[in-house]
């Protein structure tokens, strides 16, 4: 996968923006507030996912504009492709010249896989993150799958409502038979691919981080069940899934929540033994995040035979030069966007075949 030539027409301060990048390293310097994260964003969008900054679509539309639009062309698959995003209220994809049903529908047409400093928080912050990685990955991976999420979550809101009904009126109880199965099958879907790929990502990610680390820590990545057996394969998940929701029953009438399900998983990352969350440096936290975010890569690479586009904001800061210089070498035989503001960061990449521009040159 290869971005060949990105526009873009108001798309958040970036009024015009016409870019030709080189098949490898990519460094984008600029002084803070020009918009380097904002292009880092533009080329996310293409994967069909949402932004990793904003929930509301139309938060990317340049201030008193009606309309962002992006144009993007790439090889993918041996063929040049075109793709147009436009965003107004919402977003809206056109894959050569053909108007797709929705911005979502680019899933799995452009892959890449984007770490921003919001994406610290897939070590720093709560099981949400780490359940949003997983989710993000396997939806690249399989567009199916980004379907079952959204379903499960359907279900899930509507046996909570069942359970704020049942609160008041225990006829509804019967109902939550109904909703106990639907959650079950469609969470041990979900749950299923999770663990696949988290076994999947370990390989990568402990090598991505002994690498990085220059085997100072190691790194290791476990699947974390919530309120039930463990099991393994759909059918297990399933069964220990349907008993957890029966046993904990009562207490989610009470609570009018479903304390049981995909939606409470996650998984814990440590480093030599310790959790990252509460014992990581900042570094080492980043390096884990970072690894991650490698490991995503690869299986990405390996799934679709097709290595996916890279972007790194300010992935520089916090890591010492050997681990800069890590990062750039590992990455050497694919293209990748690295976003920092410092341009004396380079003197670590000497040697090494990287394109280094600034912004202000792509502006038109
Ligand atoms: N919808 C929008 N319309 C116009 N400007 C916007 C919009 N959304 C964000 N901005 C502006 O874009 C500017 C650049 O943001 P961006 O985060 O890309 O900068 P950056 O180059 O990554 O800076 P830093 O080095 O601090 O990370 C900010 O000043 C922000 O106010
Ligand atoms: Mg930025």
């Amino acid at each position: 996968m290869k971005v060949l030539n990105l526009k873009a027409y108001d798309y958040r301060n970036l009024a015009r923006l016409d870019y030709t990048p080189g098949e490898g390293v990519n460094i984008i310097c600029g002084e803070n507030g020009l918009g380097k994260t904002n292009l880092i964003e533009s080329i996310w969008l293409f994967t069909g996912c949402r932004s990793f900054r904003s929930v509301r679509d139309k938060d990317v539309v340049m201030f008193s504009q009606p309309q962002a639009r992006l144009e993007m062309e790439f090889h993918s698959g041996n063929r040049t492709k075109n793709a147009v995003i436009t965003v107004d209220e919402k977003r809206h994809a056109e894959l050569n010249g053909i108007s797709l049903a929705s911005g979502r529908k680019m899933m799995g047409e452009f892959t890449c896989v984007a770490f921003t400093p919001l994406h610290l928080s897939i070590v720093k912050d709560g099981p949400e993150e780490r359940r949003k990685f997983l989710d993000i990955a396997l939806s690249q991976l399989k567009p199916k799958y980004a379907k079952s999420l959204l379903e499960y979550n359907k279900i899930l809101a509507q046996r909570n409502a069942t359970l704020r009904a049942a609160r008041d009126n225990p006829s509804f109880l019967a109902m939550l038979d109904i909703w106990d199965e639907e959650l079950a099958q469609k969470g041990a879907v979900i749950i299923d691919s999770r663990m696949r790929c988290l076994e999947s990502l370990k390989e990568y990610a402990c090598s991505a981080y002994d690498e990085i680390s220059s085997g100072k820590e190691t790194l290791t990545l476990r699947y974390k069940e919530y309120a039930r057996e463990k099991a393994q394969g759909r059918q297990e998940i399933y069964e220990s899934l349907i008993a957890a929701l029966r046993e904990k029953r009562d207490g989610d009438v009470d609570r009018c929540i479903t304390s049981v399900g995909a939606h409470r998983e996650e998984f814990s990352i440590e480093l030599s033994g310790k959790s990252a969350r509460n014992f990581g440096s900042q570094g080492q936290q980043r390096s884990a995040a970072l690894s991650l975010k490698l490991a995503e890569a690869d299986l990405i690479a390996k799934a679709t035979g097709e290595e996916p586009v890279i972007l790194l904001d300010d992935v520089f800061s916090e890591l010492d030069p050997q681990r800069q210089k890590y990062v750039v070498s590992r990455l050497q035989n694919r293209q990748v966007f690295i976003t920092c503001c410092d341009e004396e960061n380079l003197v670590h990449m000497e040697g090494l075949n990287v394109k280094v521009e600034r912004l202000e040159q792509l502006e038109k």
